[in-house]
């Protein structure tokens, strides 16, 4: 049997953060009941023909922030997956939640409905920095949550963070990850802000009335991050992402490693069948659907052999262990120094990339200059 991601998405925030572009609305509870009774509707559409071919290994709870959602609700969901589909008693399921909404109770549930990784955003532990960029939660209510969740049995846990922030500084972001560090998490993703089109901090740059940090000290910021983690045993396994050994997140390597994955929810993007595709972004019009059992799905894209073969080549090389070689050629039934020889030769030569016998790999350089390497394969 084929392995399977699920990623459920939820679409509900207490208030937009400054720089959030992920689809999400103010929470309501009549809204939740209506968002619960269709994403059950949905995934029982899939699992009949699913059953038989499938086992899902990983379940990802994303938003907008599941931690707002009445546990109660969280538990049906994943009543349902557990009728619909083959699901590996040792899955990795993993959820996001905002410092603001994690409480006793919810944790107690948490653990009950067997969640075994908590996703916390912190963002930040500089307490101006937290409000210019709309966050609910202070340094202190952050620091209290990791703890909550540890002292609620969550030992699987991964902190948000960001930087690029305006008047953020090299200073300020070892602060934030030492003392996160301290707090025991075992994974750190690290997000560098960027201004998305029609948010709050995107206007206020446009109208000169904010000062994004410059190249030099974005790339400074990543430097200094990257060197508290791995000074503290969090290596980086991916562009963005950090993790003690054995604690790397099995539901985002599937992205990487162009693993299937099915995502439900409005705005949820799914890899079936060598298709890409995104349910509509609107909560009303995806419940609508629901009822009627109706579910129209944009295609993005059916990738022919070509295209699956840069995407993996691309997805591969994002993580600092690179790409298998071997995997490729067998994969793809081709040999890949042979059909990449002119690449290869380049990338070496300008120290962009890293080959051994097994694998090629991005140097730190070809980290920093990663798409104009992923450009060079896209040549025929
Ligand atoms: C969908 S949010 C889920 C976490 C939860 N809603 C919260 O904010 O506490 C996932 C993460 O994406 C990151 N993120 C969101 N917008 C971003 C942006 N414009 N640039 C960089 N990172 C961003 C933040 O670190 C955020 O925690
Ligand atoms: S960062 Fe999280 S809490 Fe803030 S708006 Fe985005 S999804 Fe909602």
């Amino acid at each position: 049997m084929k392995k399977l991601g699920i990623y459920v998405h939820v679409p509900f925030c207490r208030r937009k953060c400054n720089y959030c572009d992920f689809y999400s609305i103010k929470w309501k509870e009549e809204t939740e009941n209506k968002y619960i009774e269709s994403i059950i509707n949905e995934i029982k559409s899939y699992g009949d023909f699913l059953q038989s071919k499938y086992i899902v290994d990983t379940i990802y709870f994303g938003g907008g922030t599941p931690s707002i959602l009445d546990p109660n609700n969280i538990s049906k969901i994943i009543d349902t997956i557990n009728d619909e589909f083959e699901v590996d008693k040792d899955s990795e399921i993993s959820m996001e939640a905002n410092p603001k909404t994690l409480t006793s109770h919810n944790l107690l549930s948490y653990k009950k409905i067997g969640i075994n990784r908590l996703s916390i955003g912190i963002q930040s532990l500089n307490d101006e920095i937290l409000k210019d960029i709309g966050r609910l939660h202070n340094s202190n209510e952050a620091i209290e949550a990791i703890k909550l969740a540890f002292n609620h049995g969550f030992h699987n846990i991964n902190a948000d963070v960001m930087f690029n922030i305006p008047k953020q500084t090299v200073e300020d972001i070892e602060d934030t990850l030492i003392k996160i560090i301290r707090e025991g998490v075992k994974h750190i993703s690290y997000y560098s802000l960027k201004l998305e089109k029609g948010t709050p901090m995107y206007l206020l740059e446009k109208n000169n009335k904010l000062i994004m940090p410059d190249e030099d000290d974005e790339r400074n910021m990543y430097y200094a991050g990257r060197i508290v983690m791995e000074k503290n045993n969090l290596m980086q396994y991916e562009i963005s992402n950090f993790a003690y050994s054995g604690y790397e997140c099995k539901h985002n390597l599937k992205y990487w490693e162009q693993d299937e994955y099915l995502g439900f929810g409005p705005s949820a993007h799914s890899f079936l069948n060598n298709k890409r595709y995104s349910n509509p972004s609107d909560i009303f019009n995806f419940c609508k659907e629901a009822n009627n059992n109706c579910f129209n799905r944009n295609i993005h894209e059916v990738l022919s052999f070509d295209d699956l073969v840069f995407e993996y080549i691309m997805l591969n090389l994002r993580l600092t262990k690179g790409m298998n070689i071997n995997k490729f050629n067998e994969k793809f039934s081709l040999d890949f120094k042979i059909k990449y020889k002119k690449q290869i030769e380049y990338l070496n030569k300008n120290k962009l990339v890293e080959l051994d016998d097994k694998s090629i790999k991005l140097t730190n350089k070809g980290m920093d200059l990663s798409n104009y390497v992923f450009q060079q394969f896209m040549e025929k």
